[in-house]
């Protein structure tokens, strides 16, 4: 299966309210299956509010499993498909749970960007492990706003402006993305099994990164090992790759904004005026006031 072909008719769709958090029909309409999904022990569920770098660490995680499989699948299957969005559901198309439910690699890598109350049960009853992945919420609203420029399934982000003022209000796609990292970061304290990663380490030094999540994982890789995979999920090697570029899933325009953008550190200065910036850091202070968790905006 080299990808998807989808329903003729997409429209974007408008924001409700689930739950308490803003969502999309995509990542609901599918509720029963996704609350009743069954985890098995060794499933590994990487969790992530949108644009944190869900696909890099994704695909590190697939290489340091899978990288030895026959070369085949490493040109034919595309990383949605070898790690399913568990919640997502478009009409005509397989359903990320369907796709979990039928991965044939054991552990099963499956993706959620759901917030912390309203993953599975079952990953907690079986004591999975997670590996959560943070960005600094200033890098984080910049890459959403231009995925969301170019991507049918999200909701029209308006201006640069708007957008900024939506995500500070917490009324985009899976909710405020203050209470997502903090909700993991909380949860960390009671749940052991939570590997709490940030978007700037993986930059900063990615290999580093990738022996700390050897390290979690209990897998010994040896360092070129380590290197070779580091290497396969750097940046330019990820944005060639159809498999990790998204190119063939047509959901995305990526003449409006490719989806392997950037991957800095700091992009959102390019974006943000002075008169934003001051107001984003206030209602930050505000907003996180109560959390240890710290997030770097430059490294
Ligand atoms: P930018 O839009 O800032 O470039 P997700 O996978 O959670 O949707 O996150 C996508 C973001 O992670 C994009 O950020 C993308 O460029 C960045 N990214 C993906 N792979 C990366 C890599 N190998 N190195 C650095 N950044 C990467």
């Amino acid at each position: 299966m080299e990808g998807f072909n989808l329903p003729e008719k997409m429209s974007r769709p408008e924001l409700f309210d689930f739950e308490g958090i803003s969502m999309v029909p995509y990542f609901t309409d599918n509720w029963e299956n996704v609350q009743k999904f069954q985890a098995r022990p060794d499933d590994i569920l990487i969790a992530t509010y949108p644009k944190a770098g869900t696909t890099w660490v994704s695909y590190i995680l697939d290489l340091l499993y899978f990288g030895n499989m026959e070369p085949e699948r490493q040109t034919s299957v595309p990383i949605y498909l070898r790690v399913p969005f568990l919640e997502m559901t478009i009409p005509e198309l397989p359903t990320g749970v369907e796709l979990a439910d039928k991965l044939p690699t054991t552990p099963r890598l499956i993706k959620t960007h759901l917030p912390v109350q309203l993953v599975p049960k079952s990953f907690w009853e079986q004591n999975c492990r997670v590996v959560y992945v943070a960005r600094n919420a200033k890098d984080n609203v910049v890459s959403y706003y231009h995925f969301e420029r170019m991507n049918i399934i999200q909701p029209e982000p308006g201006d640069w402006n708007t957008y900024l003022q939506t995500f500070m209000s917490g009324k985009n796609v899976f909710g405020p993305w203050y209470d997502h990292v903090c909700g993991f970061w909380e949860k960390k304290q009671t749940y052991s099994n939570i590997h709490y990663m940030l978007f700037e380490d993986m930059v900063e030094d990615t290999g580093r990164e990738v022996e700390r999540l050897c390290s979690f994982l209990g897998l010994s890789t040896s360092a070129e090992e380590r290197e070779r995979i580091t290497q396969g999920a750097h940046f330019d090697a990820m944005k060639q790759n159809k498999m990790t570029n998204y190119s063939t899933l047509p959901i995305m325009d990526l003449k409006i904004s490719p989806f392997m953008r950037k991957g800095k550190v700091g992009d959102w200065k390019n974006h943000f005026t002075v008169a934003q910036n001051e107001q984003f850091d206030e209602h930050y202070k505000r907003r996180m006031k109560n959390t240890t968790l710290r997030l770097r905006t430059e490294i």
